[in-house]
């Protein structure tokens, strides 16, 4: 068994390079960089997650980064021998971390631009932009050490800390184990379980897609506001990732295994998605629905481009605005690969929610709900599934086949397919299932799979599709 070297390469020496190229997200792991550990049994995922409320709107107080940030804490400079967490997060998270960065860019030029377009007085007092740009709870739910200026800081994703810094610092414990009892202990004072799988996808799509109270909309982008893309588990080890999956953090928490975070993190966002398509507030805004729902690139392509293909899993003709269903694809070869019949019904509804955004907004959300359904049930059968290596190459091959079928045509599902890949193989690789031959082949496709959706408004399908060609046959 070997760890993944993309979790931990914050500061742990770990060989990973991690380039941002023209707005594309690219992970590169060297194969030297895995460790073998010598944990014989493995050991089932968290057992005890508690329900809870994504911390912005949970009822506990927020003490501050500062609070956590002391040298003996979380603030050291490097990371920490013989600790069970690295104690350097805050470095990490200062230096290496856009999350630090997010409120200081609402005073940039572009996010002065955003706001001028949208009559707003000023981005960095807008709650709109603060709701996503930092930890904007409600003033009293701050602390005195608070900082709206930290951006998303530590209790933006961890919870607020009112409750739990007392007993975590050292204080009064009831467990004191130093593992899995305390940290379940922490979890019942309000610390969010960010290690399981379907609350983080909750937390980062709280804020990388929206919700129903903050939602970067078509008027937002229109005012100039970058797309959003998400994939949960590329995300989480670009943050970087501040910590380490060894011996002690499985005993806490449980092992991760990539392939099933994708997954989990694909129902998600289309749950949130359906959500949001079903609700009051965008289910129905006048004569055109909430464009966030289509593919941008439906509309914002040059006429030129002459692209149009037929797509199987569509249904639909050419001239429509489309549901931007990079995440239903990505969940469709997900459950393909763990329960065929779940993923046949999951197409099906796919299927007529797109027709139904052809007859009009009551079947639009009818459908919704009708697929918000079955994520619901893949997220519960995903959660039971161990992601063993047939079921890894199950849904490689499952990429690879949607591909050749044609499904790519949409850059969305496209960048969705990439990340996916690069997920899948390096998940594959932290179980020790790719030969170092096999690993080097996939570095090489990566790189030319990223290279093919490097820019959105340059995306050639043809350019992509030979990459992913090369998967099938490169003997995996
Ligand atoms: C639903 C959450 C959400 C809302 C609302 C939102 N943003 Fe963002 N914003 C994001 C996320 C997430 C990113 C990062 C996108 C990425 O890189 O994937 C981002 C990126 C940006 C960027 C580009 C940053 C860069 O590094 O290039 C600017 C500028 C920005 N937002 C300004 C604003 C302003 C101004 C507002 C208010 C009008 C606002 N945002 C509202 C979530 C949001
Ligand atoms: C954008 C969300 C986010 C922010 C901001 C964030 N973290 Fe994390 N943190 C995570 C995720 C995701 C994990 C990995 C899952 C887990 O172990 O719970 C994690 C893990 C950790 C761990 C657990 C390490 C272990 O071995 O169990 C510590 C400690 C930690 N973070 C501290 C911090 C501190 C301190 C800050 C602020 C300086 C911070 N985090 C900011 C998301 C975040
Ligand atoms: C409170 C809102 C919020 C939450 C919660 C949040 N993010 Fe973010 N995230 C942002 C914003 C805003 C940005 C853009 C910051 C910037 O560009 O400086 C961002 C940027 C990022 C980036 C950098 C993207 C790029 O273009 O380089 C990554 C990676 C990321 N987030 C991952 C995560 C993960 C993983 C989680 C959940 C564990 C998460 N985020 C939770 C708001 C959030
Ligand atoms: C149904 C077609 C349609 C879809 C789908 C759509 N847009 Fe638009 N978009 C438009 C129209 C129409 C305008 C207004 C153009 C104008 O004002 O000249 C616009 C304007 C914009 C602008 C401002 C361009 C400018 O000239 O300043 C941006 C940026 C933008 N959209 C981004 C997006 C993103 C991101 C998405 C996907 C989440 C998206 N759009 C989805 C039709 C669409």
């Amino acid at each position: 068994m070997r760890t993944r070297t993309t979790i931990g390469a914050a500061d742990t020496g770990a060989v990973v390079g991690f380039v941002d190229v023209a707005g594309a997200r690219r992970r590169f792991v060297g194969a030297a960089g895995c460790v073998v550990l010598a944990l014989p049994v493995l050991i089932a995922a968290s057992s005890t997650i508690l329900a809870q409320t994504v911390p912005q709107y949970g009822d506990d107080v927020h003490l501050g980064v500062a609070s956590c940030a002391s040298s003996t804490c979380h603030g050291a400079v490097d990371p920490l021998d013989g600790t069970t967490v690295l104690q350097n997060e805050f470095a990490t998270w200062q230096k290496r971390d856009k999350h630090a960065d997010a409120y200081n860019l609402l005073f940039d030029d572009l996010s002065q631009r955003i706001a001028r377009n949208l009559g707003l007085d000023d981005a960095s007092t807008a709650d709109i932009c603060l709701d996503c740009h930092a930890d904007n709870v409600p003033p009293e739910r701050r602390g005195p050490r608070f900082q709206l200026s930290d951006g998303v800081g530590c209790e933006a994703c961890h919870g607020g800390s009112e409750r739990w810094i007392g007993p975590h610092t050292g204080g009064e414990r009831t467990a004191d184990d130093g593992g899995r009892a305390q940290h379940e202990e922490n979890l019942a004072l309000g610390l969010y379980p960010t290690s399981d799988p379907a609350a983080r996808a909750e937390l980062c799509l709280s804020c990388h897609i929206g919700d129903e109270t903050k939602l970067a909309t078509h008027r937002i982008m229109g005012a100039g506001h970058p797309r959003l893309s998400f994939e949960l588990d590329t995300f989480t080890a670009i943050e970087p990732a501040h910590y380490r999956v060894d011996d002690d953090y499985i005993e806490r928490k449980g092992e991760p295994n990539g392939a099933e975070v994708w997954a989990i993190g694909q129902a998600e966002a289309l749950e949130q998605v359906l959500d949001l398509v079903v609700s009051r507030k965008y289910g129905q805004t006048g004569l055109f629905p909430e464009l966030f729902f289509f593919d941008c690139h439906a509309c914002h392509k040059p006429m030129s481009a002459a692209r149009w293909q037929e797509r199987a899993s569509l249904g639909l003709g050419p001239g429509v605005v489309r549901f931007n269903d990079a995440n239903l694809i990505m969940l469709r070869i997900a459950a393909e690969a763990v329960d065929p019949a779940l993923a046949k019904t999951i197409a099906q509804r796919g299927r007529a929610l797109h027709k139904a955004s052809q007859q009009g907004a009551k079947a639009w959300r009818d459908a919704a709900a009708a697929l918000r359904e079955a994520t619901a049930e893949a997220i519960a059968t995903f959660e039971r599934t161990t992601f063993d290596e047939p079921i890894m190459r199950r849904i490689l091959d499952g990429l690879v086949q949607e591909g050749v079928r044609g499904e790519y045509v949409d850059y969305v599902a496209a960048e969705q397919t990439t990340m996916a890949i690069s997920t899948v193989v390096e998940a594959m690789s932290a179980e020790g299932d790719l030969s170092d031959a096999e690993y080097g082949r996939f570095e090489q496709i990566m790189n030319d799979l990223y290279a093919a959706v490097a820019k959105d408004e340059q995306y050639r399908p043809s350019v992509h599709l030979k990459a992913l060609k090369r998967i099938a046959t490169s003997g995996s």
